[in-house]
């Protein structure tokens, strides 16, 4: 028993030990090397226990049989903690190889990331413009990220669904597909209202900040708008603008883009919404709308879209250009 827990140690712990401490190593070989073992343990011990019991009663023939298979296994159990030995010490020297010679190839990053620009910002700061003015300056993808949000909204409140139900919420955030999304018809008022009831909800959150992340990585770049990019969707990107607006003038934006589509609104409706909108936006636990620490402010109360851009192609280009400089550097 002694010798069987001793050889098991060898050949289940020695692969475990090279794994645990970074070094790949298929472990289903050793896997395979151990029940192999177990197996030849066992057979021993069987064909032991069968001869000393039942020889007298069984033909010669079975008992010659019986002995030369458990003098084989009894040769080769001690073949396989041997094989796992050589195993362990050729992975080892192998990685040891690797990690001497490849250093300096591991230290540099091989990957060159793409170019992501995330830009947040409370509803008609101005931010779903710029971005999409950026996006097509520097033709990268664009993802206003509030139409996620909307998207299951829409779904739950297409299907007579309660807004605050979270499993049915997730289910629908799993479904959306970020390229059908319908500006036109998830622009509509109440699905905005929908959208941020549905936003509150840590497991719609990570599905679709999870959809987002993939769609940040497309090249040659890409620029995502919404209230938690710069925080939580793309916290390395090398750009980070946040868009803000007095709640007055963004309240008389709305109101007169309604206007211009023919529509009826109240401008202190609107600007009750937006304040309302805003307060459970800042106010939620889960990824509340602020600015990220590295963020560039961009006050758009006073400022055309033309001027807004202005500003942010001189930050644009400046990270760029670090960018091209580290890159070359590699
Ligand atoms: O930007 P938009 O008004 O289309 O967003 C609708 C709602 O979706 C927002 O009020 C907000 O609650 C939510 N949202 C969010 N995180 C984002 C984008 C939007 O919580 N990144």
């Amino acid at each position: 028993m002694m010798f069987f827990l001793l050889m098991s140690l060898v050949i289940v712990a020695i692969p475990y030990a090279i794994e645990r401490y970074g070094l790949r190593v298929r472990f289903g070989l050793f896997a395979l090397l151990f029940w192999l073992f177990a197996f030849q343990f066992v057979l021993i011990f069987t064909i032991d226990a069968l001869l000393q019991n039942f020889a007298d009663s069984m033909p010669g023939w079975l008992e010659s049989m019986l002995t030369t298979i458990g003098g084989f296994a009894f040769v080769t159990i001690g073949i396989t903690p041997i094989i796992t030995l050589v195993l362990a010490a050729a992975y080892l020297l192998f990685a040891l190889g690797q990690w001497l010679f490849d250093k300096d190839e591991k230290d540099r990053p091989t990957r060159q990331t793409p170019f992501t620009i995330a830009i947040d910002g409370p509803a008609a700061s101005g931010k779903g413009t710029l971005a999409r003015r950026i996006a097509d300056a520097y033709g990268y993808h664009h993802l206003d990220t509030g139409l996620t949000y909307r998207a299951v909204a829409k779904a739950l409140m297409d299907q007579n669904m309660p807004l605050d139900d979270e499993f049915l919420a997730e289910k629908a955030a799993r479904n959306v597909d970020l390229s059908k999304l319908d500006r036109a018809v998830l622009s509509a008022h109440d699905i905005g209202e929908g959208a941020s009831k549905v936003a509150v909800m840590p497991a719609v959150r990570r599905a679709l900040v999870a959809a987002q992340q993939g769609f940040a990585t497309r090249p040659p770049g890409a620029v995502l708008d919404g209230r938690d990019i710069g925080t939580v969707v793309c916290p390395d990107a090398p750009v980070k603008l946040y868009i803000t607006a007095s709640p007055e003038a963004r309240a008389k934006r709305r109101f007169d883009e309604i206007q211009a589509n023919g529509g009826g609104a109240k401008y202190e409706e609107i600007l009750e919404d937006l304040m309302r909108r805003d307060a459970r936006d800042m106010g939620r636990t889960d990824s509340p709308l602020k600015p990220a620490s590295d963020a560039h402010l961009l006050d758009t109360t006073e400022m055309d879209i033309e001027t807004a851009f202005l500003n942010a192609k001189t930050l644009i280009d400046q990270a760029l250009a670090r960018n091209t400089r580290s890159n070359s550097k590699q």
